[in-house]
């Protein structure tokens, strides 16, 4: 049995070699047999820390491997090359993601995916537009509205020690939702939503087996057998019913000139059916890239805010001169480039994904080393944001180096958690805005420390989706003459969605 095992290894190690290496091509690393570098992606935190380092330091700038499928990965300038490569612009498709653009959307192909068959460019067109089509103004409004409720929400745990995530998680979705639908939910509702979203992600693993084995047309039969809350046709059929009922509620609404919402935004330009397919079609992005991305940068910079003080301090300094006890606008916004340097700082230090992944659709080459089409590109993002030569002291919170000697913001050209080209994040600008709202809001009112002096952020290289940075905080109000605001955004998405589950069932 040894010597059959040992010749199947021999042969795998022989096809692949054979396969993949060509002259002047990239070195190829077989790592361990049959599935390559996949392991160490799943190693333990201390172990997986040690190789990631020393391959982001040591390791070639372009290598072949396997993750189980052969698999480019790239870092520092090969990074950069890779992302302007007319050949590298598609994703490989990952079935995860194919799958949530299905259930939300009941149709293949409407997710950033495209496994190089979809044509990328006009499903990145809607979500660009529908990203864009609420001004900037608006989303500063709607987004002031749930965090006015999430600043009651500190109110109730003053001065204890308390981990906020799953409250900010909440927040994070309501603000999703009167972004893009123009109303909020329920509490109770949306707390139980959150809890559903949490436990579909321990069980992601699962999941994508099972999606990878399962053809999806018997996805509604199989259905029946499982749980309420993992019913993907149910929930497809669902929103697409609830959708019409907000596009009806909207057409029947008294117009003025503000558009509110991005609901309103697309009514204003496309005939309702449009409107509904193109809100199916762009949800995905809309509802869930704004929501876990967001809620990572916020977690992460309360954590590195509450401890280093010092930064935290001048912080604050910026927000009283600008924003005072006034009500935030998009004017105080973009008037504070420390906040900025904050969110980008912590972005560079604790992004939500380390990690990009394109798809070469030709043979092409990648500084000089020839690549074979339909090769998945993983690209190491720390390699440029954690680089000492970009960012001295890379891995200290120093948001003085986004500064400049005018005290303006100060970008800089290798921060690449965003990555570029054709298809960089259009969610970017998204990210900064809402992030900004939370932070200048919360530190208006409270001081945020760590509960426990000896507090130390999470470790930030976890795995391939590292957890946010996040301690035990204390929240102290800083000036109880300046009172809480009382905002109450509608909610009465509850109600739409209720009454729509009672009919569909
Ligand atoms: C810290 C926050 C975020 C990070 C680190 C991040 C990172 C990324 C990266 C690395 C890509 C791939 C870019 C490339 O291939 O060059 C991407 C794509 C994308 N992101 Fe983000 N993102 C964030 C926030 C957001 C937000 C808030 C939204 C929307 C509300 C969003 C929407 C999108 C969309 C729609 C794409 C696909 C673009 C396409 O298909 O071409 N992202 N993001």
């Amino acid at each position: 049995m040894f010597y059959w095992i040992l010749f199947a290894v021999m042969l795998d190690y022989v096809y692949f070699k054979v396969k993949y290496t060509t002259p002047n091509g990239p070195p190829v690393w077989y790592v361990f047999p049959f599935v390559g570098a996949a392991p160490i992606f799943c190693l333990p935190t201390f172990i997986y820390k040690r190789i990631y380092l020393w391959y982001l330091k040591y390791g070639p700038d372009v290598i072949l491997t396997r993750a189980p499928r052969a698999v480019v990965l790239t870092k520092g300038s090969a990074t950069k090359a890779a992302l302007r490569n007319e050949n590298c612009q598609s994703k490989p498709e990952v079935y995860l993601m194919t799958y949530l653009g299905w259930i939300l959307t009941g149709k293949d192909g409407l997710v950033y995916t495209d496994g190089g068959q979809v044509e990328w460019r006009s499903h990145r067109k809607i979500d660009v537009a529908a990203l864009y089509a609420l001004p900037r103004r608006e989303m500063v409004v709607k987004s002031s509205e749930v965090v006015d409720v999430f600043l009651r929400e500190i109110q109730k745990h003053e001065g204890e020690a308390w981990d906020c995530e799953h409250e900010l998680e909440v927040a994070k979705y309501q603000e999703s939702a009167n972004l893009n639908l123009g109303s909020c939910f329920e509490d109770s509702d949306i707390k139980q939503f959150v809890a559903i979203v949490a436990n579909v992600f321990k069980k992601m693993l699962v999941v994508s087996i099972a999606i990878n084995i399962m053809p999806r047309s018997l996805i509604p039969w199989v259905e029946g057998l499982l749980p309420k809350i993992v019913r993907p046709a149910h929930i497809a059929r669902v929103y697409n019913e609830a959708l019409w009922v907000l596009i009806q509620k909207k057409l029947s609404e008294k117009e003025d000139n503000r558009t509110r919402d991005f609901l309103a935004a697309t009514l204003r330009v496309k005939k309702p059916a449009e409107a509904h397919e193109y809100l199916r079609a762009s949800s995905f992005f809309l509802m869930i890239g704004n929501t876990h991305s967001t809620h990572h940068t916020i977690l992460s910079a309360l954590t590195n805010l509450a401890l280093e003080p010092a930064i935290q301090d001048r912080l604050y300094q910026e927000i009283k001169y600008v924003l005072g006890h006034d009500e935030l606008t998009l004017e105080h916004l973009d008037s504070m480039p420390l906040l900025k340097a904050v969110i980008m700082e912590t972005n560079r230090l604790d992004s939500p994904f380390p990690f990009n992944l394109r798809l070469s659709t030709a043979p092409t080459d990648i500084l000089g080393f020839p690549i074979p089409a339909g090769m998945p590109i993983l690209m190491f993002i720390h390699a440029e944001n954690w680089n000492p030569d970009h960012f001295p002291q890379p891995l200290s919170f120093r948001p003085e180096r986004f500064i400049d000697d005018q005290g303006n913001y100060l970008p800089n050209p290798n921060h690449g958690i965003f990555g570029g080209g054709k298809r960089e994040c259009p969610g970017k600008h998204i990210n900064i805005t809402t992030a900004g709202v939370f932070l200048s809001k919360i530190l208006q009112h409270y001081r945020v420390e760590p509960a426990n002096i000896n507090a130390k952020p999470a470790e930030r290289i976890s795995s391939m989706f590292p957890a946010p940075s996040k301690i035990p905080y204390r929240f102290i109000r800083r000036n109880k003459d300046l009172p809480l605001p009382l905002t109450e955004p509608a909610s009465d998405l509850s109600e739409i969605f209720r009454e729509v589950l009672d009919r569909v069932k």
